[in-house]
């Protein structure tokens, strides 16, 4: 099935699309020195939580890139009901088709997106890039907390917390401030996966992608029990471009 499709049923039921809790996002209004007049750009917003939030509190404007039509449009929708509508702009397709304008924003986010961008490390150099000197980044991803016991490369396992900061410094960005998911956090999220899979397969019994969205779902279900649950966490990283 088409994984737009599956991700769309997966979080169905969620506006914010990482760990974190909107108490914990919400410190990002402090870290970011979010205020009226800024200009954001957020990649792979999805239902873009953060930003319509910030929109609503301080005349800022915003765009966020989204590659699934069914979370733009929820966040089109949202932000249009909110009179919102003229300040934050939605662009449809995938994140790497946009050039932005060098140094042209305040702030740049990408909360679990990093793989739109070509992974971690060039996620970070198109955001750097993207940020006026003095800027704010934003970035959220899976950390490594405990290194297996034994060597696992199939799993893939990302950098951890002081190598992800070494990657982000060597950009010329100093980072100021952490925010993580805790494990309660993390296992709350993939639930409402999991919840809401299960759910919409009982609702559609007969629909095409029935079979492969269980198949989907149990395998990140796996995914989380067997490798994000023991080794991993999920941290947002706040950090000021040079300059
Ligand atoms: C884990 S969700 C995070 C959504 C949002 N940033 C948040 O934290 O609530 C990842 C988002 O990236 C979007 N995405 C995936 N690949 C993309 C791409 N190539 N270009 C733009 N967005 C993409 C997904 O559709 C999804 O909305």
């Amino acid at each position: 099935m088409d994984s737009k499709d599956y991700w769309a049923i997966a979080e169905r039921d969620i506006e914010i699309q990482n760990p974190v809790t909107d108490r914990k996002l919400r410190l990002l209004d402090d870290y970011c020195d979010v205020r009226d007049g800024l200009s954001v750009l957020d990649i792979g917003c999805g239902k873009a939580w953060v930003m319509r939030r910030w929109a609503e509190q301080f005349d800022l404007r915003g765009t966020g890139l989204e590659i699934n039509p069914a979370f733009a449009a929820f966040a089109r929708q949202k932000a249009a009901e909110r009179g919102l509508g003229d300040r934050l702009t939605f662009v449809d397709g995938p994140a790497d088709a946009f050039t932005p304008e060098p140094g042209s924003y305040d702030i740049v986010i990408c909360l679990g997106a990093s793989f739109a961008l070509g992974g971690f490390v060039p996620a970070v150099d198109w955001m750097v890039r993207a940020v006026r000197p003095g800027g704010t980044l934003v970035i959220g991803d899976v950390t490594l907390r405990h290194r297996p016991a034994v060597p696992r490369p199939e799993l893939h396992l990302p950098h951890d917390a002081p190598d992800t900061i070494g990657v982000i410094e060597r950009h010329g960005a100093v980072v100021s401030a952490l925010i993580s998911a805790s494990d309660a956090d993390y296992e709350r999220y993939v639930s409402h996966h999991r919840h809401a899979v299960l759910e919409w397969a009982r609702e559609n019994p007969g629909h095409p992608d029935h079979d492969a969205a269980l198949t989907q779902s149990r395998a990140d279900w796996l995914h989380y029990l067997r490798a994000i649950r023991p080794l991993l966490g999920w941290t947002i990283f706040v950090a000021r471009r040079d300059g």
